[in-house]
């Protein structure tokens, strides 16, 4: 493991997660005694590579103040942007006011509550001499059809090589910001920190994670968030 680097962590949390259909935005919903992103912070925090954590929180959030913070000290608020990919540059801008342009950033979605300690471990373990980083993600497992905007299938898409990507993606500081203005400057959509890379020309490596590590998008997941936390607590 290279141990020049430190390891920081961006959380996106600046999203008011229509797609739930609550008011209270997703990831200030309660699951298994806490709310998601107390859960999410917990996590990280209590890695011990995790050097600090950096939250994009939108302008007028007013659940935020409200959160019991795993380890004050290691947490840092930056604003929330328009996007997904504003609020993490947001937060990258924020960490290069101490970091060095070198350390790694760990991005990881504040609704993604079940990450577990195992998977950061392995992707620090896998990535820390990689020249360019990567991304946690899940082999696709069903069947992947591609159809017309009517809904009559035309291809059977092989799942060869297909991956379901998840957070944390892990990238250098600065290699990333570059990447994700450089995106933005091109108008190039970006879902995820990975694709602004590649629209750079450069190769993230895949590290698989969990398939328990899912990201809180509609009602249902909740329930399933739960559960995955209670059995991650007997196991
Ligand atoms: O909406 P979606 O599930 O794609 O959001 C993923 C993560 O990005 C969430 O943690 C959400 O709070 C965050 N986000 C953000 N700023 C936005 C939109 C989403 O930080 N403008």
């Amino acid at each position: 493991m290279n141990n020049r680097n430190k390891y920081y962590c961006v959380v996106p949390a600046a999203g008011v997660g229509s797609r739930m259909g609550t008011a209270v935005p997703k990831q200030y919903l309660r699951l298994h005694g806490k709310t998601v992103i107390e859960h999410t912070l917990a996590r990280l925090c209590a890695h011990p590579l995790i050097e600090g954590v950096v939250v994009a929180i939108g302008a007028d959030d007013q659940y935020w103040p409200q959160q019991q913070l795993p380890d004050p000290d290691k947490i840092y608020v930056a604003q929330g942007g328009a996007e997904r990919c504003h609020s993490v540059l947001n937060g990258l801008q924020f960490l290069s006011g101490f970091a060095d342009v070198d350390d790694w950033v760990l991005v990881h979605d504040a609704a993604r509550p079940c990450l577990h300690h195992d998977d950061i471990s392995r992707m620090i373990d896998m990535l820390s001499d990689h020249p360019v980083g990567g991304l946690l993600g899940v082999p696709v497992a069903d069947t992947v059809k591609r159809s017309n905007p009517a809904g009559e299938v035309l291809q059977t898409v092989s799942r060869d090589h297909l991956w379901r990507a998840l957070t944390p993606q892990m990238f250098r500081l600065s290699q990333l910001q570059q990447a994700l203005q450089a995106a933005l400057d091109e108008h190039f959509l970006v879902t995820d920190e990975a694709s602004a890379m590649e629209h750079a020309g450069l190769k993230p490596h895949m590290v698989e994670g969990r398939a328990d590590n899912i990201k809180i998008t509609r009602p249902e997941d909740l329930s399933l968030a739960e559960l995955y936390l209670a059995q991650q607590e007997t196991a």
